[in-house]
């Protein structure tokens, strides 16, 4: 079993935080990942609700420190009530990512769970250090979803574990065990990954989606606005997401704000799961997921670090 700040922390048999996805990483996903020794983050994204946190919540694994939750700063500077009811769970880990932090701080410490954010900059690792983070998950632009993308997962965890103090968790491209144990040799404490469970049948995404995702060829992925501007989402203008493109992103990427045309039939495409115009959003590792499966099935993959790990 590979042992850091981690899995000491945490009480895990791997080095692994199934990173928060909005609308995909749910109770039950995160149960499942806690079952299989690794850490399961619930997602409290831009279109969740106290009653949903709450409902959420519920289906966590009872006694166990496996779990957290992970916030939008930006989203609950708007509507602090989400960030009220993800801490009345008392999760062991919060994260709070993209956008203005500090004054949230205080409140989490006091509910006592460890907390985390993203950095995609060296300046912004050295900004979280000071603001008291526990640790830090330094994320490259090739990750899923939002986050920045300035530098790539490779030179910026080079550059923030020569800068920083704190236990660091690399994002942004590890796609199994081959790029878990690349970064534990690097330094880092652990792996946070959303793309690699995305074929998972125990995530919140329709079989289609996932048959999308597993389909996905190396170039696929695209880094933009568009979808934002498509969903009509508040966004700060420095964190844009990675989605598989699609007949949306090749109209309008960097062509925003979309037309309030292009906006009723994003709106139309969410509620009809319409994937070639509303995202999915996936990292550059998607081109890695080649078949369905279960979260037991990933994380073992991962598990397999150790063995790479071994041979030196
Ligand atoms: C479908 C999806 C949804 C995401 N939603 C969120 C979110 O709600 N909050 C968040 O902090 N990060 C979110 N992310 C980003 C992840 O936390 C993480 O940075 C990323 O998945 C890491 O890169 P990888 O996808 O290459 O593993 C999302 C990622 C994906 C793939």
């Amino acid at each position: 079993m590979i042992k850091t700040w981690l899995t000491e922390r945490f009480n895990l048999t791997v080095p692994l935080i199934a990173a928060p996805m909005g609308g995909t990483a749910n109770g039950n996903f995160a149960a499942e990942v806690a079952r299989n020794g690794a850490l399961g983050m619930i997602a409290v994204g831009s279109r969740a609700t106290p009653d949903w946190v709450e409902q959420e919540v519920a289906s966590r694994p009872p006694g166990t420190e496996r779990w957290g939750i992970g916030t939008l700063a930006w989203v609950v500077d708007q509507r602090p009530e989400l960030l009220d009811a993800a801490l009345a769970a008392k999760p062991p880990l919060l994260s709070i990512s993209y956008g203005p932090y500090a004054r949230h701080l205080e409140a989490i410490r006091n509910a006592g769970s460890v907390v985390t954010t993203q950095v995609g900059t060296l300046a912004e690792a050295l900004d979280a250090e000071q603001a008291g983070f526990d640790f830090l998950v330094v994320r490259g632009g090739e990750g899923g979803g939002h986050g920045r993308d300035v530098m790539a997962t490779l030179p910026l965890l080079q550059e923030v574990l020569e800068g920083v103090e704190l236990p660091v968790v690399a994002a942004g491209g590890i796609a199994n065990r081959r790029g878990l144990a690349a970064v534990i040799a690097a330094g880092a404490v652990g792996g946070w990954v959303g793309t690699a469970f995305l074929g998972c049948a125990e995530t919140a995404w329709t079989d289609e989606a996932r048959d999308r995702v597993i389909s996905a060829a190396d170039g696929d992925t695209i880094y933009t606005r568009s979808f934002d501007s498509g969903l009509q989402l508040a966004w700060p203008p420095e964190f844009g997401g990675r989605a598989l493109q699609n007949t949306f992103s090749r109209e309008w990427h960097e062509r925003e704000p979309v037309s309030m045309e292009a906006n009723e039939q994003m709106a139309a495409a969410v509620t009809d799961r319409d994937y070639e115009i509303a995202p999915l959003w996936a990292g550059q590792g998607v081109s890695l997921l080649e078949s369905k499966g279960t979260v037991a099935e990933v994380v073992e993959e991962f598990a397999r670090a150790e063995e790479l790990l071994r041979r030196w």
